[in-house]
């Protein structure tokens, strides 16, 4: 039995575990799954809700008024963040990464629709982020508010709790189908979905093996990050879990240019889903993810999803990231 600490429901849960049916036709012997994460809000759609009930239930277990958190101008952590506040009552202050834009657009938007306050860092100030935090901290102190701090994307022992919770509903959806899926895949970009789907599939013997796709980093951060990140956890909730059983797999390759840069590729695998299935990727995590994880199973034995019958895609959201791309789209 799993010992749940408190938790907010925000998220719309369970999300359905759909098949692809069209878009499988194209590998001789896989299905390829989708757990619509995407669908866990409109709004708050996405991956970061998931971690955010267990981190929002923190900071009001420690009454504060306030929330810190922060990440990249289109940031979906911060976005769901920020409407959050608003829906809770919280005041919400972003701290994000890159220039102010004459014009906000995609998540940034719905930042400033949400009434965040947002202080703007350029790339060389980046590194001084918590810093800034701590002091935004006792500065609101100072003015009788209590703030919270969420690293970005919400990835540290608390937001594990997210996808550690999502494995069991996971385990629940393989149960009503009858499912046994060999892989488990996912976008990882600051390391809590990846870490929570290891962690959770290990503690409920989910059999299923977890691959992540990095979009940023490289698989040496991400195993870092995941181990320091359970570590903490273990400690702070006294969990027994055996961490040198943990297989963490994150297949490097399909990053590009570099965090939030898609080629052609992407743009193109984000059509093809759209025209054969309705559904929708984006450029900066789900699109890579996926692309990756297409181009592996083609590889057929030789790829990373070798003897793949079935694989779950995580869609982890990201659909308001499209629209400050929509230029890299081609039509015909
Ligand atoms: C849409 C989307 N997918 C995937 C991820 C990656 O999840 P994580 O930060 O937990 O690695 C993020 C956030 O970073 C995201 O916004």
């Amino acid at each position: 039995m799993i010992e749940w600490p408190a938790r907010i429901k925000l998220a719309q849960l369970p999300t359905p575990l759909t098949k692809l049916e069209k878009f499988s036709q194209r590998f001789e012997n896989t299905t390829v799954w989708v757990k619509r994460d995407e669908l866990t809000g409109t709004e708050v759609s996405g991956n970061k809700i998931r971690k955010l009930e267990f981190c929002i239930a923190e900071a009001q277990a420690q009454s504060c008024d306030t929330v810190i958190t922060c990440g990249g101008i289109q940031s979906n952590h911060c976005r769901a963040t920020a409407i959050l506040g608003a829906r809770l009552g919280m005041k919400v202050h972003l701290i994000l990464r890159g220039e102010r834009p004459q014009m906000p657009e995609g998540n940034l938007l719905m930042d400033y629709l949400s009434g965040a306050e947002i202080t703007y860092l350029n790339q060389g100030e980046w590194s001084s982020h918590e810093a800034l935090a701590r002091e935004l901290q006792a500065s609101y102190q100072a003015q009788g508010r209590k703030a919270f701090f969420i690293p970005v994307g919400a990835s540290d022992e608390v937001g594990l709790w997210g996808y550690i919770k999502a494995s069991e509903e996971l385990l629940q959806d393989f149960s009503d189908l009858d499912l046994e899926p060999e892989y488990i895949v996912t976008a990882t970009g600051s390391g809590g979905t990846q870490a929570g789907l290891i962690v959770g599939t290990q503690m409920l013997g989910i059999r299923s093996q977890v691959v992540a796709f990095n979009v940023s980093d490289d698989a040496a951060y991400f195993d870092r990050k995941i181990r320091d990140d359970v570590t903490l956890w273990k400690q702070r909730y006294n969990q027994q879990f055996d961490q040198d059983a943990m297989t963490i797999k994150t297949v490097e390759g399909y990053l590009g240019a570099g965090y939030g840069i898609a080629g052609p590729e992407i743009f193109d695998i984000i059509s093809e889903l759209g025209r054969t299935e309705g559904l929708f990727l984006d450029p900066v995590y789900t699109g890579k993810a996926f692309h990756g994880m297409v181009t592996e199973l083609l590889k057929g034995e030789s790829g990373q999803l070798s003897g793949a019958k079935n694989v779950v895609f995580i869609h982890t959201g990201g659909l308001f990231g499209v629209f400050p791309q929509q230029q890299n789209f081609r039509f015909e």
